[in-house]
């Protein structure tokens, strides 16, 4: 990683705190490690983005953070549904958003679902989130999962910028293990 200041449209910042972290997740137990790390460092209004293929594991990391906050209902796939909600009791959202976008066929039906409540009140997990194209906030956190060699391994890479990169220090000490 280059030492340089990158120039932002806000200023100078270190290169250092927009970054990439790679995470070896060898098996479920990780996935469920990484998901219990960030759940509780989110808050109203913030969106965790999804990407990966079919079968990388964005339902299963979304069934673990929906679980790790207390909720205690299952979390089935939204492949049909397209949302899910979890309302959260104790909590600054009022409601885990749960969404699938691949079904959708223009932006725009990302409406139907409520999106713009779900980004005001809520926290939202959207898998196929490049179905959304600009309606995705800029300030989201981008988890990307890839399937590994072995079976059961899987790699997640966080682009951690400015907006996350404060909050995410406690995460990346408690799976320093993991990280490649
Ligand atoms: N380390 C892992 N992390 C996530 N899922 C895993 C892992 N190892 C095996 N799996 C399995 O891979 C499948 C992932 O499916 P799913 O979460 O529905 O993927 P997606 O939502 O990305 O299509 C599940 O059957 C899950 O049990
Ligand atoms: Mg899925």
């Amino acid at each position: 990683m280059s030492a340089e200041p990158v120039q932002h449209e806000h200023g100078f910042y270190s290169s250092e705190i927009n970054m990439t972290k790679t995470f070896q997740l060898p098996d479920l137990k990780a996935t469920e490690r990484l998901a219990a790390a960030l759940a509780p460092i989110c808050k109203s209004g913030d969106v965790i983005a999804l990407f990966g293929n079919l079968g990388a594991g964005k339902t299963t990391f979304s069934r673990y953070f929906v679980h790790s906050l207390g909720v205690e209902e299952e979390v089935p796939s939204p492949t049909f549904t397209l949302v899910q909600t979890y309302p959260l009791s104790g909590h600054d959202a009022e409601a885990i958003w749960h969404f699938d976008m691949y079904r959708i066929n223009h932006p725009a039906e990302a409406y139907e679902l409520d999106i713009e409540d779900a980004f005001d009140t809520g926290i939202s997990l959207i898998e196929w989130p490049e179905k959304l194209g600009s309606l995705l906030p800029d300030s989201h956190l981008r988890i990307e999962l890839i399937i590994g060699d072995t079976e059961g391994s899987r790699t997640a890479r966080l682009e951690i910028t400015p907006h996350w990169a404060d909050r995410m220090a406690p995460v990346l000490d408690s799976l320093s293990d993991l990280i490649q």
